[in-house]
C-alpha cells in the first residue's frame, strides 16, 4: 500500500463517477437479470441488498481496489488487536471486546468480562428484589440519565425491545432542559425508581445538572440518607463517582477505549440490562459479536459492513451525494435515525486525516430518518422528485411480533414500492397513458406531464431481518458501527475523536453565568451579545 496506489484507486472511481452514465441504475438491470443475487449477500442472519444502486462491476472492482490500497482489512485487524487507532487521544477502540472475546486484546476482554458479571450480578439481584430503595419497596423503574452516546444507544434498544410485563420500565432524562425532567416527573414513584447517572466522563453539563435536580427530588422524596440506595453511576471516571457521593460497589465502570457512541456495549447498557432481563442484554451483545466475526472473518467481497461502506464511498465522494435517509420499516426502530446520526456523524465529521493533513475528500453523509410508512407521507417526495438525490437505507423486517398479519403485508409492501419506485421512475410514455385513459384532454396531458414524470434511477440499499430480537437488533447497530470504521479508513481518519463539539461547550460555561448576570461589553460577537441581552430583557419584563 502507498499513497501513490491509494491516490490511483480514488481516482480511478472518480474517473469512472464522471462517465455519463454514472448514476443509472436500470440499465445495469435491464442488462443483468441476476443483478439481485449479484449484489445481495448474507451475513450475520440478515441480507443486505446493493443491487439499486448504480454500483456495475467495474465500479464495484475499483472500490475493493481502494479497500485494499486503502489498507481496510489490516487497520480492522489492527483496531481488533488493541492498536491506538484513537490517534488523537492515543487510546485503543475496543468495543467488540465489550461484546465477545478478541484475542488479540485479551486485558480488554477480561476487564470488559468482570464490569459485564458485576452488571449480571446487580440486574438479578435488583429483579430478584434483593436489592431495594429506602423504604425496602423494590425497584419497578429505572431512570438512565445521560446524553449523546449516554443515552441514545440505551434508548434506541430500548425503544426497540421493550414491552409491557419486561422487568423494569425504562425513563431516559437526556435533555439538559428542564421541560423534559417536567415531562418524565410524573411517571416516577422516588420509592421504587432506580436511577442511573450515566457519563463516560461524569463531567458533561447536562448530565451532571440532571443528576444534582434528581438527586434533590430524591432526598426530597425518601430522605437525604436513604437516598444513596437508589443511585448508581456508569463511568470512566470513579473519582468524579466517588466525589458525587456514589457507593463504591454501584460504580459500573468502564474504559477509556469505548467511545460514546460505541458504549450501549458497555456499563452504559445498564438500563437495558434492568429493564429488558440480563438473558436479552447477553443476546443483544451476542449479535452483535456474531456480526464483529462477521466482520473479522468475511472476505472483502463478502463483509457487509465493508460493502456498505463502499457503497456509501461510491454515493458520497464518486456521485458527490451528501445525503442519506435511514428509513426503517419498523415502528420499533423509530430512534436508529438519531443514534445513526450521533454515530455516523459525529464519526466522520472530520475535516482533516489522521495525520494532520487535509481529507482532500467529502467524508460522511447528513443522515436523517424516520419510520416508514410515516415517512413517505412527510419527507419522501423530495427523494422521488427532488433534483438531488439522496440515498436511502431501507430496513425491512419479515416476521413481526403481532398478529396483524394484514398491517404487517401493508408495512412491508410499501417499503418494497418505494425502493422500487425510486428505482423504475415513471416515464413520459407511462404517465401519458395513464392520463389519457383517465380522460384528461391533451392540453391538460401536457401541462401536467412535467410534474408526474419521476426520473427513477434514485440509490437505495435493502437490508432484511429475519425478525427483530435482540440478537439481530444487535447485529445490525454492529454493521454499522463497522461500516463507520470501514469509512474512516478508507478516508484515512479518525472517528473516533470528536473536537468538534468542545467548543461550543468551552462557550456555554461562562454563558450560563451571563444569563444571570449579563455580559461585560466585548466579551461577544455582536450577534451573540444581542440575542442575549434580548433574552435577559424578555425574563426580565415577561
Ligand atoms: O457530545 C460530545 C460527547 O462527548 C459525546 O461524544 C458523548 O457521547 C456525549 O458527549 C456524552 O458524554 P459523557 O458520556 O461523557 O457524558
Amino acid at each position: 500500500m502507498s499513497d501513490v496506489a491509494l491516490e490511483a484507486a480514488w481516482a480511478k472511481l472518480n474517473r469512472l463517477a464522471a462517465q455519463p452514465e454514472a448514476a443509472a441504475i436500470r440499465p445495469l438491470f435491464a442488462a443483468d437479470p441476476e443483478r439481485f443475487a449479484r449484489f445481495s449477500q448474507h451475513g450475520a442472519g440478515m441480507l443486505l441488498d446493493r443491487s439499486k444502486t448504480s454500483i456495475s462491476d467495474e465500479v464495484q472492482a475499483a472500490l475493493f481496489d481502494l479497500a485494499r490500497e486503502a489498507g481496510v482489512e489490516r487497520q480492522r485487524d489492527a483496531m481488533a488487536n488493541g492498536a491506538l487507532v484513537n490517534v488523537t487521544e492515543g487510546r485503543a477502540a475496543l468495543h467488540m471486546a465489550l461484546r465477545g472475546f478478541l484475542p488479540g486484546a485479551r486485558e480488554a476482554s477480561a476487564d470488559a468480562a468482570a464490569t459485564r458479571e458485576q452488571m449480571r450480578v446487580f440486574t438479578e439481584a435488583v429483579h430478584r428484589g434483593e436489592i431495594r430503595g429506602a423504604t425496602n419497596q423494590r425497584f419497578d423503574t429505572v431512570l438512565n440519565i445521560g446524553i449523546g452516546g449516554s443515552d441514545l444507544g440505551p434508548v434506541m434498544v430500548g425503544r426497540a425491545l421493550w414491552r409491557a410485563g419486561d422487568p423494569m420500565r425504562p425513563i431516559h432524562l437526556g435533555n439538559v432542559d428542564g421541560h423534559g425532567w417536567e415531562t418524565v416527573l410524573p411517571m416516577l414513584d422516588a420509592r421504587r425508581t432506580l436511577v442511573l447517572i450515566s457519563s463516560k466522563t461524569f463531567t458533561t453539563m447536562e448530565t451532571m445538572a440532571n443528576a444534582q435536580l434528581v438527586r434533590d427530588w430524591m432526598e426530597a422524596s425518601v430522605g437525604k440518607l436513604g437516598a444513596s440506595s437508589h443511585f448508581a453511576a456508569l463511568s470512566t471516571n470513579l473519582k468524579a463517582t466517588e466525589a458525587f457521593g456514589i457507593a463504591a460497589d454501584r460504580v459500573f465502570p468502564f474504559r477509556d477505549w469505548v467511545g460514546g457512541r460505541f458504549s450501549l456495549w458497555s456499563a452504559i447498557g445498564l438500563s437495558l440490562a434492568l429493564s429488558l432481563g440480563w438473558e436479552r442484554f447477553q443476546a443483544l451483545l451476542d449479535g452483535a459479536a456474531e456480526m464483529d466475526r462477521h466482520f473479522l472473518d468475511a472476505p472483502l467481497e463478502e463483509n457487509l459492513p465493508i460493502l456498505l461502506a463502499l457503497t456509501e464511498a461510491w454515493h458520497v465522494n464518486g456521485l458527490g451525494l451528501h445525503r442519506r435517509a435511514v428509513l426503517p420499516y419498523d415502528e420499533r426502530l423509530r430512534r436508529l435515525p438519531a443514534h445513526l446520526q450521533q454515530l455516523e456523524m459525529e464519526s466522520l465529521g472530520k475535516r482533516v486525516r489522521s495525520d494532520g493533513t487535509p481529507v482532500g475528500r467529502a467524508t460522511g453523509s447528513v443522515v436523517f430518518g424516520e419510520p416508514g410508512t410515516s415517512a413517505q407521507h412527510s419527507f419522501l417526495q423530495l427523494i422521488h422528485q427532488g433534483p438531488e438525490m439522496v440515498p436511502v437505507d431501507f430496513i425491512l423486517v419479515a416476521r413481526p411480533d403481532h398478529r396483524h398479519a394484514e398491517n404487517h403485508r401493508i408495512l412491508l409492501a410499501n417499503g418494497l414500492a418505494q425502493a422500487e419506485a425510486l428505482l423504475t421512475g415513471r416515464d413520459r410514455a407511462g404517465v401519458e397513458a395513464d392520463m389519457r385513459a383517465a380522460g384528461a384532454d391533451e392540453a391538460t396531458v401536457a401541462r401536467l406531464l412535467p410534474h408526474r414524470i419521476f426520473p427513477g434511477n434514485r440509490p437505495s440499499v435493502t437490508i432484511v431481518l429475519p425478525h427483530l430480537d435482540p440478537a439481530s437488533l444487535g447485529s445490525l447497530i454492529a454493521l454499522y458501527e463497522h461500516k463507520v470504521f470501514v469509512l474512516g479508513a478508507l478516508w484515512g481518519i479518525n472517528p473516533f475523536d470528536q473536537w468538534g463539539v468542545e467548543l461550543g461547550k468551552v462557550l456555554a460555561t461562562p454563558l450560563v453565568a451571563e444569563l444571570q448576570d449579563g455580559a461585560p461589553a466585548g466579551t461577544h460577537d455582536s450577534s451573540t451579545a444581542g440575542l442575549l441581552a434580548e433574552v435577559l430583557r424578555l425574563q426580565s419584563h415577561p
